[in-house]
């Protein structure tokens, strides 16, 4: 098969068959597919989209670009959750311990920042020492005896996912409806769940704008784990504002922490209980929210979910220290208030905006090669609903290069006011039937 007829193919929107699209995955996998084919083939398929077999065939192709593993002595608790990509999104960092400490078996692959949003494994990285890349046997033996590890696309577990989710990050290829569900539903497939929690963001700050769009990935999501035999619910949740107070690497690990010591944003309570609430619905622990909302409870005030995550940093051999001396974490040297433009209530915090003026102070990628800085972030000193007089400060920036000024006249920007009390609204949108 030739390449540049496939991508035609799809440039000129035919579908692809089951062998043009295994020869495609697997030859840019073995490195016999430079990244410039991959490239327009992934533009092709944004624009032109793919038929539902094509979805499942790509699908397939990522998942057997690597291994699969199981977990057979789950007994039907193995589930994940993940989160379709937003700002100031860690929920990852927070369900994890939790639904691990209430009995969920919960074997996560990640991802890293993609577009505007931050990554979980990039996140992760920020406290000194963590390791996302571990072997899978290791993997498989943390899980089991913390039941929860986090880790990333390796090349042995969903490498085609690796090598695309890197291109796509950079190359516009993001928003599209079969690239998100393969990525997404491959990984979780083959780390050997037995159901899975999405968390599917709309609104400026996600990939996914509109309800309606939001539906369209739901459906496709939906007949993938049919097709695959797993349990999922998909949750609808709001992406317009950033989630929680701050925004980066290290800041939002330590935001994590602190939310596991019990210190909750409104927010970010809201999403968390209801994702692991459904999380122990699917393993059979709990019959409902309010069942499942004592569990939580208890993992919480016990502290035990907390020492979940420490044993956890120490089992992938990051400092556990960090859980109780947030001056490991990497500092940055500098720091800019923000001030409101005008007097009234804050009426919208653009994220997706928020989400570029940070890639310009290295919290995220312009180019694959791109290093992070864990330090760089913004903290939220406002939040929607808050009431502001012109001047005062609604926001921090941290941060180590030259670009600091800029992305803070861009955040100021970020924020929009109303005259009038704002009424703010629930983060849940509503679960996809
Ligand atoms: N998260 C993923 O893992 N993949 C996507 O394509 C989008 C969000």
């Amino acid at each position: 098969m030739n390449p540049s007829h496939l991508i035609i193919k799809k440039r000129d929107r035919h579908s692809l068959s089951q062998e043009e699209i295994r020869y495609f995955i697997s030859s840019f996998v073995k490195g016999d597919i430079e990244d410039y084919q991959m490239s327009a083939m992934l533009m092709a398929i944004l624009l032109n989209d793919m038929s539902e077999k094509e979805i499942f065939w790509l699908t397939n192709e990522y998942i057997n670009s690597g291994v699969t593993l199981t977990f057979p002595e789950s007994h039907g608790r193995c589930i994940d959750k993940h989160s379709t990509g937003g700002v100031g999104d860690k929920l990852s960092l927070m369900i994890g311990p939790l639904a691990a400490e209430c009995g969920v078996i919960v074997p996560m692959i990640s991802g890293r920042g993609l577009g505007h949003t931050g990554g979980t494994l990039d996140k992760l990285e920020s406290i000194p020492g963590f390791q996302t890349q571990i072997s899978l046997d290791r993997f498989q033996k943390i899980v089991r005896e913390n039941n929860f590890a986090i880790i990333g696309q390796s090349d042995n577990i969903v490498p085609a996912d690796r090598k695309i989710y890197a291109l796509r990050d950079v190359t516009g290829t993001v928003e599209s409806i079969p690239l998100i569900t393969a990525s997404i539903m491959s990984k979780k497939i083959a780390s050997g769940i037995d159901g899975l929690v999405i968390d599917l963001k709309v609104g400026n700050g996600a990939f996914i704008g509109t309800m309606d769009h939001a539906h369209q990935l739901a459906d496709s999501m939906s007949k993938i784990a049919t097709d695959f035999d797993k349990k999922i619910i998909i949750h609808f949740t709001d992406m317009n504002a950033p989630l929680g107070r701050y925004i980066g690497n290290a800041v939002e690990v330590i935001e994590a922490i602190e939310f596991l010591k019990g210190n909750m944003e409104p927010d970010l309570k809201e999403v968390t209980y209801q994702l692991v609430a459904d999380m122990l619905i699917l393993a059979g622990i709990s019959e409902n929210f309010n069942d499942a909302e004592i569990v939580m409870n208890k993992a919480i005030e016990s502290g035990r979910a907390l020492e979940r995550f420490r044993k956890g940093i120490e089992l992938q051999h990051g400092n556990p220290e960090v859980i109780d001396d947030y001056s490991l974490f990497p500092q940055a040297k500098h720091k800019i208030e923000i001030f409101a433009k005008q007097t009234g209530y804050i009426k919208n915090i653009n994220s997706k905006d928020i989400g570029y003026a940070l890639i310009e102070v290295k919290a995220g990628r312009k180019q694959t090669k791109d290093k992070i800085d864990y330090a760089a972030g913004l903290k939220l000193l406002k939040k929607v609903g808050d009431e502001v007089a012109k001047g005062e400060p609604i926001a921090e920036l941290y941060y180590d290069n030259d670009h600091g000024n800029k992305a803070a006249k861009e955040i100021e920007n970020c924020f929009e006011y109303y005259e009038d009390k704002i009424t703010t609204s629930s983060r849940l949108l509503g679960s996809h039937k």
